[in-house]
């Protein structure tokens, strides 16, 4: 959430800035700026909307500098418009900040701000930070400490990049709460929110953990703790090539993310699926698979997509690893209370890995003692490095802001430690080899549904202009009915809710009319009959209704509007079929309506505030 770069070096800053900006959109995008600094001369340039029209505005400028701050915004407090946009700058102008999460206490130090003679411009809390380190400036600290003193008043969440004309020979960055690494390159150094953005000019990076700030300079960093102990850290290689974060020919990265699948899929199956012997091997769980095979109580927490997955997750581990399992919204998690001990397991999903209320449910649960875990996809993200073990799912960068290649990566992982510790607990060989089996047969079954993409554009146009649909699903199911309607709300604008289709006759089917388009995630499972009569249920009510099926299932076809067929696996591993087809229906509707489908208005990939 609101993307953070910058530079210090020998080349014009201006053109990497606006390159690592464009790469960082999908992390806000209401307003962009940059910062500049060039013989004692300072300039910010800002614009409301997109970094392309920053960029033009640039273009006419044609400034030069070797050392710059920028930012792209996703608004917490104060509209989207230029005067909120980052960076924000002290009333002297030679001092830029820009800042990504909530200062809590903003109100407090911006009374007392402006009881020293400071004027604020804009509506944010970010610019708090601006006046505030100017008042230690002015008191006669450097710009580090000043930066230093101003954290210890500030109560919230902070990724923080701070530069100053009358010390042109750094950035000095802090960290709290929001994403900051340090790129090391030769002659030049970079910062930025999160890797993407930087990937460009360097693979050296180092992570800054919660309450460090470091002093950033063309040939050196130093990092220290806000209590200003040096801290030594550890450089880390990034294992992420550029084209992983590029379109590809695809007009959209959530069309690419899509198609995606069957590699992203076999890569978090790679090395650790022992098909032929019915058996899984995950690295990171070593050392703790023990603990986790006795725990008498698994928490699976997350938010968005991720819960979705984490849904499906309760299904696959009571089913087969016979522990009780409960899932938890991270951000209800975090603040009701939870009785959790040192016999439970607490299992966080998030994509990002900086999901702030997935984070503090971890945190929490890892301070009550249970044993925490984390399945990400960023490698070296906070909740990945937060965790006692974990498992990445390998899906590579996902850039489109609706989560696709994420999910089903997640399912394939989460089917893996079911396999893990049910195999452990001793179910039948003859059921491991089948399941694994099945697992290695999904990616090439996933090929299959992607050929369905033109029949299901095709469909996109018959609904394009509906104004509410309804997702039905049971059992494992029921989580995809969720995230089908998630897809459709977050990129269409459509009102969507997904429900379990038999608690549909509890209320949804008051809806229900030939206005009303129903999707029903209905594949031959063991709940398939009980879906067949709600399917009637809703035809008796005149709504059109859209069923993912089974390629075998040639009954369906005469009961519902529209079929969508997918290839036949075992229950367990439904979801991971059946989500893909909605993620193409929910795309091409988009796209039908000419939204921009990779920055859904108001959302952000990254939620890094709570
Ligand atoms: C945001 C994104 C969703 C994502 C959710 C959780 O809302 O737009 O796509 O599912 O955050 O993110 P995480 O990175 O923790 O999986």
């Amino acid at each position: 959430m609101c993307g953070i770069v910058g530079y210090i070096g020998d080349k014009n800053c201006v053109p990497i800035l606006i390159d690592g900006l464009k790469r960082l959109e999908y992390r806000g995008y209401d307003s962009a700026g940059i910062g500049i600094v060039r013989e004692n001369d300072a300039i910010v340039v800002k614009n409301k909307g997109k970094v392309s029209l920053l960029e033009e505005k640039l273009v006419e400028q044609n400034l030069n500098s070797n050392l710059g701050i920028g930012h792209t915004r996703w608004a917490t407090h104060g509209i989207p418009n230029e005067q909120n946009a980052h960076p924000h700058t002290n009333s002297k102008n030679n001092l830029f900040i820009i800042h990504n999460g909530i200062i809590e206490n903003f109100q407090v130090l911006k009374n007392a701000l402006i009881k020293l003679g400071y004027t604020f411009e804009s509506d944010t809390d970010s610019e708090v930070f601006a006046h505030l380190i100017d008042s230690f400036l002015n008191k006669g600290y450097n710009l580090s400490k000043s930066v230093q003193m101003a954290l210890i008043e500030v109560d919230g969440t902070y990724g923080l990049a701070v530069i100053y004309t009358l010390e042109p020979d750094k950035i000095i960055v802090a960290r709290k709460g929001s994403p900051l690494v340090i790129g090391l390159g030769e002659g030049e150094n970079f910062i930025a929110s999160d890797v993407s953005a930087i990937l460009a000019h360097t693979k050296q990076v180092i992570y800054l953990d919660d309450g460090e700030f470091a002093e950033v300079s063309i040939n050196n960093f130093a990092v220290k703790t806000i209590e200003d102990e040096t801290i030594e850290k550890e450089i880390h290689e990034i294992n992420m090539s550029l084209d992983e974060i590029d379109k590809s020919g695809f007009n959209h990265f959530m069309l690419k993310e899509i198609m995606e699948q069957p590699e992203s899929v076999r890569n978090s199956m790679r090395g650790r699926l022992q098909a032929e012997s019915g058996s899984a091997k995950l690295g990171g769980l070593t050392d703790v698979v023990d603990r986790l095979i006795n725990s008498k109580r698994i928490i699976i927490s997350a938010c968005g997509t991720s819960w979705h997955a984490a849904l499906v997750g309760e299904y696959m581990l009571e089913q087969y690893a016979r522990i009780p399992v409960e899932v938890e919204y991270a951000s209800e998690f975090r603040y009701r209370s939870p009785i959790i001990s040192s016999h439970d397991s607490f299992l966080v999903i998030s994509q990002s890995g900086e999901t702030a209320d997935t984070l503090a449910a971890l945190r929490e649960a890892k301070n009550k003692g249970a044993l925490a875990l984390g399945i990400c996809n960023v490698v070296g993200s906070t909740i990945a490095r937060e965790s006692m073990a974990g498992v990445y799912i390998h899906a590579g960068p996902e850039i489109g802001v609706a989560s696709t290649k994420a999910f089903t990566s997640q399912l394939v992982v989460l089917a893996l430690i079911t396999l893990l510790i049910s195999k452990r607990k001793g179910i039948s060989k003859t059921k491991a080899v089948e399941l694994a089996t099945e697992l290695n047969a999904i990616p090439k079954k996933i090929e299959q549904i992607l050929n369905l993409n033109e029949g299901i554009e095709r469909l996109a146009k018959d609904f394009q202009n509906a104004q509410n649909f309804l997702y039905l699903g049971r059992g494992y199911n029921f989580p995809v009915a969720l995230e089908g309607a998630l897809k459709l709300k977050e990129i269409s604008y459509i009102h969507a809710e997904g429900y379990p289709a038999a608690e549909m006759k509890h209320g949804p089917i008051a809806l229900i009319d030939e206005n009303m388009p129903v999707v029903f995630i209905a594949p031959k499972d063991s709940t398939y009959g009980k879906v067949i009569n709600n399917i009637q249920e809703v035809k008796a009510r005149g709504g059109r209704i859209i069923a993912i099926a089974d390629d075998a299932d040639g009954e369906i076809d005469e009961i519902v509007d529209y079929t969508i067929k997918v290839p036949r696996t075992i229950e367990m591993l439904t979801p991971i079929l059946t989500s893909i087809p909605l993620q193409l229906l929910a795309y091409h509707i988009a796209v039908k309506k000419g939204l921009n489908v990779d920055q859904p208005r108001n959302l952000a990939k990254s939620v890094t505030v709570e």
